[in-house]
Protein backbone atom coordinates (compact mmCIF):
# COMPACT_ATOMS: atom_id res chain seq x y z
CA UNK A 1 0.00 0.00 0.00
CA UNK A 2 1.27 3.60 -0.67
CA UNK A 3 1.89 6.08 2.12
CA UNK A 4 -1.14 8.31 0.42
CA UNK A 5 -3.47 5.48 0.58
CA UNK A 6 -2.26 4.15 4.43
CA UNK A 7 -4.50 6.01 7.50
CA UNK A 8 -2.79 8.79 9.21
CA UNK A 9 -1.96 6.69 12.07
CA UNK A 10 -0.38 3.54 9.86
CA UNK A 11 1.64 6.83 7.92
CA UNK A 12 2.69 8.36 11.14
CA UNK A 13 3.78 4.92 12.35
CA UNK A 14 5.90 4.17 9.59
CA UNK A 15 7.33 7.46 9.53
CA UNK A 16 8.20 7.50 13.19
CA UNK A 17 11.80 4.96 12.29
CA UNK A 18 12.55 3.16 15.79
CA UNK A 19 16.24 3.46 15.12
CA UNK A 20 16.35 7.00 14.07
CA UNK A 21 14.37 8.05 16.95
CA UNK A 22 16.86 5.92 19.05
CA UNK A 23 19.70 7.98 17.03
CA UNK A 24 18.07 11.26 18.33
CA UNK A 25 18.27 10.51 21.85
CA UNK A 26 21.87 9.93 21.68
CA UNK A 27 22.33 12.87 19.61
CA UNK A 28 20.61 14.74 22.18
CA UNK A 29 22.14 12.92 24.82
CA UNK A 30 25.40 14.12 23.64
CA UNK A 31 28.48 13.19 26.15
CA UNK A 32 25.85 12.45 29.06
CA UNK A 33 25.05 9.37 31.35
CA UNK A 34 21.43 7.85 31.65
CA UNK A 35 21.85 7.40 35.41
CA UNK A 36 18.88 4.91 36.85
CA UNK A 37 18.34 5.51 40.46
CA UNK A 38 15.90 3.91 42.95
CA UNK A 39 15.91 1.45 45.75
CA UNK A 40 17.32 -2.37 45.85
CA UNK A 41 15.00 -4.74 43.94
CA UNK A 42 13.77 -1.71 41.37
CA UNK A 43 15.14 -3.49 38.54
CA UNK A 44 18.55 -0.44 37.55
CA UNK A 45 20.50 -3.46 36.70
CA UNK A 46 17.78 -5.61 34.88
CA UNK A 47 16.75 -2.56 32.75
CA UNK A 48 19.73 -1.17 32.50
CA UNK A 49 21.54 -3.69 30.62
CA UNK A 50 18.41 -3.95 28.13
CA UNK A 51 18.33 -0.36 28.23
CA UNK A 52 21.92 0.40 26.75
CA UNK A 53 21.70 -2.52 24.47
CA UNK A 54 18.11 -0.87 22.74
CA UNK A 55 19.58 2.21 22.52
CA UNK A 56 23.43 0.89 21.27
CA UNK A 57 25.54 2.40 24.25
CA UNK A 58 27.41 0.84 26.81
CA UNK A 59 26.47 -0.55 30.04
CA UNK A 60 28.18 0.30 33.32
CA UNK A 61 27.38 -1.32 36.63
CA UNK A 62 28.28 1.12 40.05
CA UNK A 63 28.04 -1.46 42.12
CA UNK A 64 30.08 -4.03 40.37
CA UNK A 65 32.72 -0.98 39.18
CA UNK A 66 33.22 -0.78 43.18
CA UNK A 67 33.86 -4.27 43.65
CA UNK A 68 36.28 -4.48 40.92
CA UNK A 69 37.99 -1.22 42.47
CA UNK A 70 38.02 -2.95 46.17
CA UNK A 71 38.93 -6.22 44.80
CA UNK A 72 35.87 -7.18 47.64
CA UNK A 73 32.30 -7.78 47.27
CA UNK A 74 30.22 -5.51 48.73
CA UNK A 75 28.59 -7.48 51.47
CA UNK A 76 32.37 -8.08 52.45
CA UNK A 77 32.98 -4.14 51.80
CA UNK A 78 30.82 -3.68 54.70
CA UNK A 79 31.45 -6.37 57.39
CA UNK A 80 35.04 -5.67 56.70
CA UNK A 81 34.58 -1.70 56.24
CA UNK A 82 31.92 -0.80 57.09
CA UNK A 83 29.27 1.29 55.40
CA UNK A 84 30.38 4.99 55.85
CA UNK A 85 33.63 3.30 53.90
CA UNK A 86 31.50 1.81 51.04
CA UNK A 87 29.84 5.39 50.97
CA UNK A 88 33.17 6.71 50.37
CA UNK A 89 34.27 4.69 47.35
CA UNK A 90 30.48 4.93 45.96
CA UNK A 91 31.04 8.53 45.47
CA UNK A 92 34.52 8.27 44.19
CA UNK A 93 33.98 5.25 41.55
CA UNK A 94 30.46 7.13 40.38
CA UNK A 95 32.61 10.58 39.72
CA UNK A 96 35.09 8.66 37.55
CA UNK A 97 32.22 6.79 35.93
CA UNK A 98 30.42 9.79 34.78
CA UNK A 99 33.32 11.12 32.87
CA UNK A 100 33.09 8.12 30.47
CA UNK A 101 29.54 8.78 29.02
CA UNK A 102 27.14 8.59 26.77
CA UNK A 103 26.47 5.04 28.60
CA UNK A 104 24.07 3.76 30.65
CA UNK A 105 24.92 3.68 34.18
CA UNK A 106 22.89 1.53 37.37
CA UNK A 107 23.69 2.87 40.81
CA UNK A 108 23.33 1.53 44.20
CA UNK A 109 20.17 2.23 45.51
CA UNK A 110 22.14 4.29 48.37
CA UNK A 111 24.01 6.39 45.57
CA UNK A 112 21.51 9.40 44.95
CA UNK A 113 21.58 10.06 48.39
CA UNK A 114 25.10 11.91 48.48
CA UNK A 115 24.40 15.51 47.69
CA UNK A 116 27.71 15.44 45.83
CA UNK A 117 26.57 12.54 43.45
CA UNK A 118 23.46 13.97 42.92
CA UNK A 119 24.98 17.23 41.73
CA UNK A 120 27.65 15.45 39.36
CA UNK A 121 24.77 13.66 37.95
CA UNK A 122 22.75 16.32 37.52
CA UNK A 123 26.20 17.95 35.44
CA UNK A 124 27.11 15.12 33.85
CA UNK A 125 23.66 12.68 33.21
CA UNK A 126 19.97 12.70 33.10
CA UNK A 127 18.42 10.71 36.02
CA UNK A 128 15.80 8.05 35.98
CA UNK A 129 14.19 7.10 39.20
CA UNK A 130 13.14 3.61 38.53
CA UNK A 131 10.19 3.84 41.35
CA UNK A 132 8.68 0.73 42.20
CA UNK A 133 5.72 -0.17 45.27
CA UNK A 134 7.21 -2.41 47.90
CA UNK A 135 5.21 -5.86 46.84
CA UNK A 136 7.75 -5.79 43.80
CA UNK A 137 10.67 -4.44 45.38
CA UNK A 138 10.29 -7.25 48.63
CA UNK A 139 9.49 -10.09 45.65
CA UNK A 140 12.10 -9.42 44.05
CA UNK A 141 15.31 -8.42 46.69
CA UNK A 142 13.94 -11.90 48.39
CA UNK A 143 15.30 -13.36 45.08
CA UNK A 144 19.28 -12.99 46.54
CA UNK A 145 20.98 -12.19 50.02
CA UNK A 146 24.01 -10.20 48.91
CA UNK A 147 22.25 -6.36 50.30
CA UNK A 148 23.85 -5.76 53.72
CA UNK A 149 21.08 -3.39 54.86
CA UNK A 150 18.46 -6.11 54.00
CA UNK A 151 20.25 -8.90 56.24
CA UNK A 152 18.49 -8.32 59.43
CA UNK A 153 15.56 -10.39 60.33
CA UNK A 154 12.81 -7.85 59.24
CA UNK A 155 13.96 -6.76 55.78
CA UNK A 156 10.43 -5.39 54.70
CA UNK A 157 10.81 -2.77 57.91
CA UNK A 158 14.07 -2.10 56.53
CA UNK A 159 12.73 -1.29 52.97
CA UNK A 160 9.85 0.86 54.05
CA UNK A 161 12.10 3.49 56.25
CA UNK A 162 14.46 3.67 52.84
CA UNK A 163 10.93 4.47 50.99
CA UNK A 164 10.19 7.06 53.47
CA UNK A 165 13.41 8.29 53.71
CA UNK A 166 14.68 8.24 49.75
CA UNK A 167 11.32 8.39 47.39
CA UNK A 168 11.66 12.17 48.40
CA UNK A 169 15.44 12.79 47.30
CA UNK A 170 14.66 9.89 44.55
CA UNK A 171 11.73 12.32 43.74
CA UNK A 172 13.88 14.92 41.86
CA UNK A 173 15.32 12.95 39.40
CA UNK A 174 14.64 14.11 35.91
CA UNK A 175 12.56 11.21 34.89
CA UNK A 176 10.51 8.85 36.96
CA UNK A 177 9.26 5.77 35.15
CA UNK A 178 6.99 2.79 37.34
CA UNK A 179 8.81 -0.24 37.71
CA UNK A 180 5.90 -2.79 37.43
CA UNK A 181 5.66 -6.44 37.41
CA UNK A 182 5.95 -6.38 33.70
CA UNK A 183 8.78 -7.95 31.03
CA UNK A 184 12.14 -6.10 31.56
CA UNK A 185 11.46 -4.82 27.74
CA UNK A 186 8.37 -3.01 29.08
CA UNK A 187 9.76 -1.13 31.39
CA UNK A 188 12.65 -0.23 28.56
CA UNK A 189 10.35 0.97 26.39
CA UNK A 190 8.92 2.91 28.85
CA UNK A 191 12.26 4.66 29.71
CA UNK A 192 12.68 5.40 25.80
CA UNK A 193 9.75 7.18 25.62
CA UNK A 194 10.02 9.27 28.42
CA UNK A 195 13.90 9.64 27.34
CA UNK A 196 12.31 11.29 23.82
CA UNK A 197 9.37 13.11 25.50
CA UNK A 198 11.93 15.13 28.09
CA UNK A 199 14.44 15.43 25.90
CA UNK A 200 12.64 16.86 22.63
CA UNK A 201 13.56 13.91 20.34
CA UNK A 202 10.21 12.90 18.79
CA UNK A 203 11.86 11.65 15.05
CA UNK A 204 10.09 14.17 13.16
CA UNK A 205 11.43 16.95 15.63
CA UNK A 206 14.95 15.84 15.43
CA UNK A 207 15.22 15.92 11.90
CA UNK A 208 14.22 19.76 12.23
CA UNK A 209 17.33 19.79 14.53
CA UNK A 210 15.19 20.73 17.74
CA UNK A 211 16.01 18.45 19.91
CA UNK A 212 16.02 20.80 23.28
CA UNK A 213 18.87 19.89 26.07
CA UNK A 214 17.94 19.24 29.56
C1 LIG B 1 22.36 -0.32 48.66
C2 LIG B 1 21.97 -0.91 47.48
C3 LIG B 1 22.78 -1.91 46.80
C4 LIG B 1 24.26 -1.75 47.15
C5 LIG B 1 24.44 -1.75 48.63
C6 LIG B 1 23.66 -0.64 49.32
C7 LIG B 1 21.47 0.70 49.27
O1 LIG B 1 22.62 -1.81 45.39
O2 LIG B 1 24.77 -0.58 46.60
O3 LIG B 1 24.05 -3.00 49.12
O4 LIG B 1 21.94 1.48 50.11
O5 LIG B 1 20.28 0.77 48.89
P1 LIG B 1 21.25 -2.21 44.60
O6 LIG B 1 20.31 -1.05 44.75
O7 LIG B 1 21.71 -2.37 43.20
O8 LIG B 1 20.76 -3.47 45.22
Amino acid sequence: MSDERMSPTLAEHKTEDRSERLAAIREALGPRSIVLIGLMGAGKTAVGRRLANRLDLPFVDADTEIEVAAGQSIPEIFAEHGEAYFRQGERKVIARLLEAGPQVLSTGGGAYMNADTRANIRARGVSVWLKAELRVLMKRVGRRDNRPLLAGTDPETVMQKLMAERYPVYAEADLTVESREVPHEVIVTAVVDALAAKLGCKAERAKAGCCRKI
